[in-house]
Order: C-alpha cells, then sequence, then structure tokens
C-alpha cells in the first residue's frame, strides 16, 4: 500500500510505499534525484510540492527552513506521503544518462586480502549479477552493525557478478 508520487516535469508517476521516502522511491524506480547526505541536512534534495501533502519527518530545520515548508518545500530524501502528491525538482535531463535503478543485493564474502597494512581487498559475490557504471558506490549493510557505509566498487562494470572493494581500517570506525 502507498501514495502515487508524479514527478515534474518529467511527468512520469510512481508509487510510494508507506514509510518510503521519494528519494528512495525515484531512485529505485531509476529517476535520479540531485541528493548528497540522504539524512535531511544538507538541503541538496529539496523540492516543490506542488499538490498534496507530506511529511518532513526527520528533515533539520536547518536544511529545510520554517519558511520553506511553509511555501510548499520539502527534503526528498527525508518526506514520506501522506496522500497522493505531485512534485516539481531540478532534473537535468541528458540524452547520453543511463539510468540504473537501485536495488537491493545479498553478498557473501568471497576473498579478503592485504593490499597494504591498513587496506583489505574484500570481494562480494552476489546473489545475482548488477548493472553499474564506473564511479558508482554501494551503501554497504553488514548484519548486526548499525546503519550503512557507502564504498566505492573498485573492478570494472562488465564483472558484474562480484563487487571489489577497497576498505580501510580505521580505528574506531
Ligand atoms: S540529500 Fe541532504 S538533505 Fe536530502
Amino acid at each position: 500500500m502507498g501514495h502515487e508520487l508524479t514527478i515534474e516535469p518529467l511527468g512520469q508517476v510512481i508509487t510510494v510505499e508507506n514509510g518510503q521516502t521519494i528519494l528512495d522511491a525515484c531512485l529505485r524506480a531509476g529517476i535520479w534525484l540531485p541528493h548528497a547526505c540522504g539524512h535531511g541536512l544538507c538541503g541538496t534534495c529539496k523540492v516543490d510540492v506542488v499538490d498534496g501533502e507530506v511529511d518532513h519527518a526527520e528533515a533539520s530545520p536547518f536544511a529545510l527552513m520554517d519558511f520553506e515548508r511553509a511555501n510548499g518545500k520539502t527534503l526528498a530524501c527525508t518526506a514520506r506521503l501522506m496522500v497522493d502528491v505531485v512534485i516539481e525538482a531540478e532534473i537535468d535531463e541528458d540524452p547520453d544518462q543511463r539510468r540504473t535503478p537501485v536495488a537491493d543485493h545479498c553478498a557473501t564474502v568471497a576473498r579478503i586480502e592485504d593490499l597494504t597494512h591498513e587496506v583489505k581487498g574484500v570481494r562480494l559475490a552476489l546473489d545475482g549479477a548488477i548493472a553499474f557504471q564506473a564511479g558508482q558506490y554501494i551503501n554497504l549493510q553488514i548484519p548486526a552493525v548499525a546503519g550503512t557505509r557507502a564504498f566505492s566498487i573498485a573492478n570494472p562494470p562488465h564483472e558484474g557478478t562480484y563487487v571489489d572493494l577497497q576498505i580501510r581500517r580505521v580505528p574506531g570506525g
């Protein structure tokens, strides 16, 4: 169950599940919205709500000020839909752009090697092939560890059945 979200100026309509953020739903639908922190802190993902009502949730009062809320702005990375909603976003349409929807995968550790005294090369074998472009990253979630960590993918895109990560040991990290 969820609500419909219309994204202008694209005119695309997607379903946003209850509790899902606008940003997450768009990225999973292959619609790229500008964003950075992903946690309601930087304001990069600000969009206009032109119809409907959203819950701003954990949006920082500095990233989304009171007058902006009053003027129909919200942060796509925190906003949840209360009803069907129409947003207007700043989307640069690049004809050469390749859209890769965000997706979840499970993986097992296939290899760990020492690259330097403080950097490990970790290969994760995926449950299915993924499509990605050079420069993209994954958010890694480890069972029993809170939150996610972002790591750049270190292998080339034609090797889509696994990801290689270069992970530096950080004291307390
Ligand atoms: S991405 Fe930083 S506030 Fe949404």
